[in-house]
């Protein structure tokens, strides 16, 4: 079986569009699983998709890297906390925000810890964190996060929000509450709409650059006229104008009016 044949079956079976990625990261990935797993072709492999769900589970696991940690680039999230966070609560009652591959938890956590330090009230915002993957979203819920997750958090917001246990950090229960997580695919599944600020960082560099447009134009969709769009540090938009969006800063979009 060709890898363009097999690519289709396995999407089917995880129901993953797996074309959507980068194809030589997709087939490296593939080949290293199928070598950790003793698999000899990739007709073995996707017999061996349909009929375990153990491996199923791996497989997607594999294919999407969960790696996050909290105040994951601090420059951003300083910009957020002294200009786009005071802007939107002095224009806004309510504000909606979505991290939309939220991984483990640390972007949309990070979110809640400064706007609990910049004093507004958890009535006054609503953080979604979405991600494909079911089994990063049950760890995100846990809060309990390892060294490598925290090494860019302030040490007095580490003392103040979390909890030293045996081998990790439990983050406190309050931050906790202020995040509901669910899963959602981006490449088809639907977006809520009017939303004021939106986290994409570190998923788009996995996809191809037809995909990547699409997704863009989706999100810009979702947000509100001067709504907010927030990239990774790798992840800058060439032509913002042709989704309608203006750079403000670093990799910060600002819908047009
Ligand atoms: C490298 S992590 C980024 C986490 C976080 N946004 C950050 O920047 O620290 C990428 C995440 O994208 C998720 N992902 C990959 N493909 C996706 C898709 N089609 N829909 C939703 N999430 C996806 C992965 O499961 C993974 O958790």
């Amino acid at each position: 079986m060709k890898f363009p044949e097999f690519l289709d079956k396995a999407s089917n079976k995880i129901k993953l569009d797996l074309n959507s990625y980068k194809e030589n990261r997709v087939k490296r990935r593939i080949n290293n699983l199928m070598k950790k797993h003793n698999i000899k072709d990739y007709k073995s492999c996707l017999n061996k998709l349909g009929s375990n769900s153990d491996f199923q589970e791996a497989f997607l696991e594999h294919m999407t890297i969960n790696t996050s940690e909290f105040f994951r680039n601090p420059k951003n999230y300083e910009y957020l906390q002294n200009k786009i966070f005071p802007e939107l609560f002095n224009k806004k009652n309510k504000v909606k925000i979505w991290s939309a591959a939220a991984s483990n938890g640390c972007e949309a956590y990070t979110l809640a810890i400064i706007l609990n330090e910049l004093g507004i009230k958890a009535n006054r915002y609503q953080i979604k964190a979405t991600d494909i993957d079911p089994s990063i979203l049950a760890e995100a819920k846990t809060g309990k996060y390892k060294d490598n997750a925290l090494k860019k958090v302030p040490k007095e917001i580490l003392n103040k929000y979390f909890t030293k246990k045996d081998d990790h950090y439990q983050l406190d229960s309050k931050i906790m509450s202020r995040v509901q997580f669910s899963r959602l695919d981006l490449l088809k599944d639907r977006y809520d709409n009017n939303l004021d600020l939106i986290l994409c960082r570190n998923v788009f560099i996995y996809f191809t650059k037809e995909v990547k447009d699409q997704l863009t134009t989706k999100l810009s969709n979702s947000l509100v006229n001067d709504g907010i769009l927030f990239l990774g540090n790798t992840e800058y938009l060439l032509k913002p104008d042709q989704f309608n969006l203006n750079k403000v800063y670093n990799s910060f979009y600002q819908k047009k009016q």
